[in-house]
């Protein structure tokens, strides 16, 4: 297995266990703006691949489509490590990717695939109301009638190109940095 990947996988459960692991997904707007917001680290595959699943009507996928440059940063407070996983993010749009993503998402969750595209404006202020009244309801219906995803929910690629991480417990700091060009092989370098 590759070095990054076994240190960033168990420090992953060293640090959260069962509990989801938020990383901050970067990406770059059409008009070179930078935008970053928080994800749950869905999988991560044996090759080293980070799974996240989205929808498909989001800003971060409108941007991805014109720049697949992307970086996802994870921060484990009680090990005070940083790890920075930069690559190529793209949508896989196969079904079995797809069904399989979909089918580890709770109802709560798959619920959010149905409602109006993210970013778009709320009418008036009665519209929570009326979504927390729908909700409670069709969260029921999606649980239990759908099993297959929504067009709207979509499985985000990230293909790493360079990782670092980033160890705050020794002193002085230790950053290591690795390249998908260079064989993955670690590289100090100074914090
Ligand atoms: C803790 C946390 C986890 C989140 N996980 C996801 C996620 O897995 N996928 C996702 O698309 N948005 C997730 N979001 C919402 C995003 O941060 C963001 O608000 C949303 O995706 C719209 O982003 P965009 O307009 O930049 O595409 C999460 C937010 C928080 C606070």
């Amino acid at each position: 297995m590759l070095k990054w990947l076994s240190v960033f996988q168990s420090a992953l459960a060293r640090e959260f266990g069962d509990r989801a692991t938020i990383g901050v997904l970067a990406t770059v707007s059409p008009d070179n703006a930078a935008a970053g917001r928080c994800v749950v680290l869905r999988e991560l595959t044996a090759d080293g691949r980070l799974i996240f699943t989205t929808d498909v009507r989001s800003e971060k996928v409108h941007h991805l489509e014109t720049n697949p440059s992307a970086e996802c940063v994870f921060w484990l407070p009680t090990l005070r490590l940083q790890f920075r996983i930069a690559g190529d993010a793209t949508i896989d749009a196969t079904t079995a990717t797809r069904s399989h993503q979909w089918s580890k998402l709770s109802p709560a969750t798959r619920f959010t695939f149905y409602g109006p595209p993210p970013g778009t404006k709320r009418e008036s202020s009665t519209d929570r109301t009326n979504d927390t009244n729908s909700k409670n309801q069709s969260v029921q219906s999606v649980k239990s009638v759908d099993d297959s995803p929504p067009p709207s929910f979509a499985v985000l690629v990230l293909s790493p190109i360079r990782v670092e991480s980033l160890d705050l417990t020794t002193d002085p700091h230790t950053r290591t940095q690795f390249a998908r060009q260079d064989g993955w092989r670690p590289v100090a370098i100074h914090p």
